[in-house]
């Protein structure tokens, strides 16, 4: 993975502020502590008996899952309709996508029907950065996941969660263990923990579970989760990805949760008040153990709670991206 300027270019207005949400490539610190701070905001409208307010009113959001998802659908939902948005779940299975309609014609309809913003998924690496190439100036485009590429809103809905409760980044060890490979969402949060200064990024997993390109991104690999858990602060499970699986990448499931699965065991070797973290959904006597995951150190519901927070912050600061952009560019044209 390298770090691409284009898609850089695409996310921000001339003066830095997101209008599209489509990777953290490229993001820096002050940015990712904005998103953080302005999701922090949010939590309290959450907490509230009517949980609105109207930054989105008036504004049509379209949720376009062309892959299955349970959080990441149902947090986008309600993060949209908290900020008081019209919106659309368009369901790809009854959609005229199986009647062989192209992506982009299933675009250009919904452009028609007045959309303000897209949230993507697709199994598609790189899916959402086509739609925002191509969508009409004004629109936002949101990944929600693409391929194994980024899942940019999973990676800061986790470093809010951490930050809740560690305070800051400087000085945590961080281990995400298990299939990196597969996983958009590893990529995703070592960019996050990068940019936010963690003190080390732990990569835990057989080494057929590596992409190729993992120490140039910044992390200590270890074969070995007995020696990886000592003196963590964080520790990141994954499921085991089999539907991007090409082939027989490991002995068996077993064996798997024998050498790599999170145990009450395991978790007794890290620093103690050791979060446990999982974006979800978990496979429980697969990569973790049932009383670990409902453990006192766990914050993995914790976790589904903040996407909403997170959502909210990335979806209105992409909305007011776009509406400055837009103002900007219609005085530049008067002015000649
Ligand atoms: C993840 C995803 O879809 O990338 N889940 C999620 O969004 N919460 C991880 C997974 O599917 O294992």
């Amino acid at each position: 993975m390298t770090h691409d300027p284009y898609s850089h270019a695409l996310q921000l207005t001339a003066d830095g502020q997101l209008r599209h949400f489509l990777t953290l490539d490229g993001l820096g610190k002050d940015l990712l502590t904005d998103i953080l701070d302005t999701a922090d905001s949010f939590i309290e409208v959450g907490e509230r008996t009517i949980k609105n307010v109207p930054l989105l009113r008036g504004r049509t959001v379209v949720n376009l899952f062309f892959e299955s998802s349970t959080r990441t659908r149902s947090t986008f939902e309600l993060a949209a309709k908290r900020l008081s948005a019209d919106v659309l779940n368009l369901d790809i299975s009854t959609s005229a996508t199986s009647k062989g309609e192209s992506l982009s014609d299933t675009l250009l309809n919904l452009e028609a029907m007045a959309s303000d913003m897209f949230v993507v998924r697709h199994s598609q690496s790189g899916a959402p950065h086509f739609i925002a190439e191509s969508v009409t100036p004004g629109v936002a485009i949101i990944n929600a996941g693409d391929g194994r590429h980024a899942h940019p809103t999973q990676a800061m809905l986790d470093m809010l969660t951490i930050r809740q409760r560690k305070h800051n980044f400087e000085g945590l060890k961080v281990a995400i263990v298990g299939d990196i490979l597969h996983s958009r969402v590893a990529r995703s949060q070592i960019r996050a923990l990068n940019a936010l200064g963690a003190a080390e990024i732990r990569v835990i997993a057989p080494a057929t579970l590596l992409p190729s390109d993992i120490e140039a991104l910044g992390c200590r690999v270890e074969y070995n989760m007995v020696e990886g858990m000592r003196d963590l602060d964080v520790v990141i499970m994954l499921r085991l990805q089999r539907e991007r699986m090409a082939g027989a990448l490991l002995p068996s499931e077993r064996e798997f949760y024998r050498l790599y699965g999170l145990s009450q065991d395991k978790l007794a070797l890290a620093n103690p008040g050791c979060l446990v973290m999982h974006p979800g959904p978990i496979n429980r006597g697969v990569e973790i153990e049932s009383a670990v995951a409902d453990g006192p150190q766990s914050v993995i519901l914790n976790q589904v709670t903040n996407g909403i927070a997170v959502r909210m912050a990335v979806m209105s600061m992409a909305m007011s991206g776009q509406v400055e952009e837009r103002s900007r560019l219609r005085q530049e044209s008067g002015a000649l």
